[in-house]
């Protein structure tokens, strides 16, 4: 396995591979990585001919007081996981090759960025796209992978594939979970044993509304009522947000009768976590 730290060689790299005329899928990440990370790249590993991760935690998808600093990194182990499940070549550039003295472009999705996560993270999203097109543009993969734990995230890299013109299919991996259903996370490190115990209420909350939508229930307030409370309830939890939303748009529904999206972000102690999942009517 391959570990490449300058886009320069990234280039060139890829540009051996297009010479053959062979594939390349790229799966994006921050590293310290879990199952969920690895079930991408097993994925990645049957669609193309070449499997290509990146490692980067990026600068500009992080707010102020956010855990730019304290994000969990550990090349050691991540390169060992990487290379058992297929990996052929980690992209791992630091920031200055990101983003050199005078770096000035960055990609602005508009709407689909301004709910949800864009409403509590100003900037995120134009971090986030930034730094995918900045990667697609470098690796110029064939197929690249993302998990629906990041609903927004996913649906904001189809919005900007799509109006760019970008020659990649974006493919979406469902959330993995843990065996009691946290979803995985980088971020579930941060989480005390009690903390951990409590960040169960997000899946709990979810079940719960997938099961009101089962049984009839038409009305978002209502069930956000109800989830909210669950939440609220528990130690430890406080709600940055609470949404049942279309699954393209992202805007709120109001009465559900087709198949919705619950999104929810709720503070752990000082650790926030995201998870969502469709409401099928
Ligand atoms: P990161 O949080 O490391 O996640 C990398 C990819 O793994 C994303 O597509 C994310 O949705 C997916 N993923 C994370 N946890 C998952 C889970 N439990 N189940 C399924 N997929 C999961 O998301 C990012 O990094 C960054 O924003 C990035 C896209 C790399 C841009 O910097």
């Amino acid at each position: 396995m391959e570990i490449i730290r300058e886009v320069k060689a990234m280039k060139a790299y890829v540009r051996s591979i297009r010479n053959k005329g062979e594939t390349i899928c790229l799966v994006p990440t921050m590293g310290y990585l879990h199952e969920g990370h690895l079930d991408l790249m097993r994925m990645g590993a049957t669609m193309a001919d070449h499997l290509v991760i990146s490692i980067f935690v990026n600068p500009t998808q992080f707010g102020p007081n956010e855990d730019l600093d304290k994000y969990p990194r550990d090349m050691e182990r991540d390169e060992k996981l990487a290379a058992s499940v297929g990996v052929e070549c980690i992209f791992f550039p630091d920031a200055s090759q990101m983003y050199p003295d005078g770096y000035a472009t960055y990609v602005n999705v508009e709407r689909i960025t301004q709910s949800l996560c864009g409403a509590s993270r100003p900037n995120h999203f134009r971090g986030v796209a930034t730094v995918v097109a900045k990667l697609f543009n470098i690796v110029e993969p064939d197929f690249a992978i993302f998990g629906q734990k990041d609903y927004q995230q996913l649906a904001v890299i189809r919005r900007m594939v799509n109006d760019l013109n970008m020659n990649v299919k974006v493919v979406a991996h469902h959330t993995v979970r843990e065996k009691d259903g946290l979803a995985m996370s980088s971020r579930n490190k941060y989480l005390s044993p009690d903390q951990r115990r409590n960040a169960l209420v997000l899946h709990k909350a979810l079940l719960y509304a997938f099961s009101l939508v089962g049984s009839g229930e038409k009305s978002s307030a209502k069930i956000r009522e109800e989830v909210m409370d669950m939440i609220a309830n528990t130690p430890e939890c406080v709600i940055d947000y609470v949404e049942i939303v279309d699954p393209d748009t992202l805007e709120p529904v109001e009465s559900i009768y087709a198949d919705v999206v619950m999104a929810l972000a709720v503070k752990v102690g000082s650790t926030r976590l995201i998870d969502n999942m469709t409401l099928e009517v």
